[in-house]
């Protein structure tokens, strides 16, 4: 199994706070991997590291064998690496369809030299409505496709931003608290649904959960971080057990 995301000894700090302390973490292609741990353990800013929206200070992150640590948003983004946002990072005033084509990388009709060329992608035009229509299809919201973002219930907005992170040629994507504001049984389809991705796309998955009793019926592997740094790794099962973890998590 090779490694596709390696985080070596990463550290972010905020004038006095250091959110991120020493991380490291790995996680293996076609897996899913969770990151618990309680508010303000440093598990946003540690993806706002790998996706690159902030800079380490210290440490190396490797996607795919590419040294990443320094490299802007969107050149990790195109590498496959598709941060998700905590507060669903959608264009409210635009409909769901606009929603999922606007990721869409190299569209033909947008370089300037092309786009007098009709015939050239006019055909790719036609491929990504049908890929954007099989892409709401399988986020459940192609009778919603002309309703705007701002319309949708909070369930819907996350199936719609997990849609939007798969079109772009993702490989791996990074959810921050997917089910937040959502009712149990989508919470539970909305897990389905990355299983289903996996499976079927071989996409990996490193997602942040408060939901525990649904993240771990679906995980490979659960790092736990406390005061910006990982207290944990292991199964869901060794996770559910481990005392130091029930102790800051559960407060046990
Ligand atoms: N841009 C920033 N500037 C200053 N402090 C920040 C910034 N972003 C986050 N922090 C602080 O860093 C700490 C870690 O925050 P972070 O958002 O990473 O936590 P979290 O584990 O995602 O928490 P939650 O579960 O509540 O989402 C918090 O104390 C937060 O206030
Ligand atoms: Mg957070």
């Amino acid at each position: 199994m090779t490694d596709l995301l390696r985080v070596h000894n990463v550290s972010k700090r905020f004038e006095r706070l250091q959110a991120v302390d020493n991380v490291s973490l790995i996680v293996p292609a076609g897996q899913i991997v969770g990151l618990i741990g309680p508010n303000g353990s440093g598990k946003s800013t540690l993806f706002a590291l790998l996706s690159g929206s902030q800079r380490a200070e210290s440490g190396r992150i490797e996607f795919d064998g590419h040294d990443i640590t320094h490299r802007s948003p969107d050149q990790i983004f195109q590498l496959g690496l598709v941060r998700s946002y905590q507060d669903p990072a959608l264009f409210t005033r635009m409909t769901v369809l606009d929603n999922v084509l606007l990721p869409v990388k190299d569209q033909l009709g947008e370089n300037p030299g092309l786009a007098p060329l009709h015939r050239i992608w006019r055909k790719q035009e036609r491929d990504i409505a049908s890929a954007a229509g099989a892409l709401l299809d399988r986020v459940m919201l192609r009778r919603h496709y002309k309703t705007l973002a701002s319309d949708l219930s909070g369930g819907q907005m996350k199936l719609l931003q997990l849609g939007r992170s798969l079109n772009g040629s993702a490989r791996m994507l990074l959810l921050d608290e997917p089910t937040a504001g959502v009712a149990p049984k989508l919470a539970r389809d909305i897990f389905h649904l990355v299983e289903a991705l996996r499976r079927e796309q071989g996409l990996t998955f490193l997602i942040i959960e408060h939901r525990l009793d649904v993240l771990f019926d679906f995980v490979d592997d659960v790092y736990v971080m406390h005061a910006g740094r990982v207290v944990a790794q292991g199964t869901a099962a060794d996770i559910a057990a481990n005392a130091q973890v029930r102790e800051i998590y559960f407060g046990d």
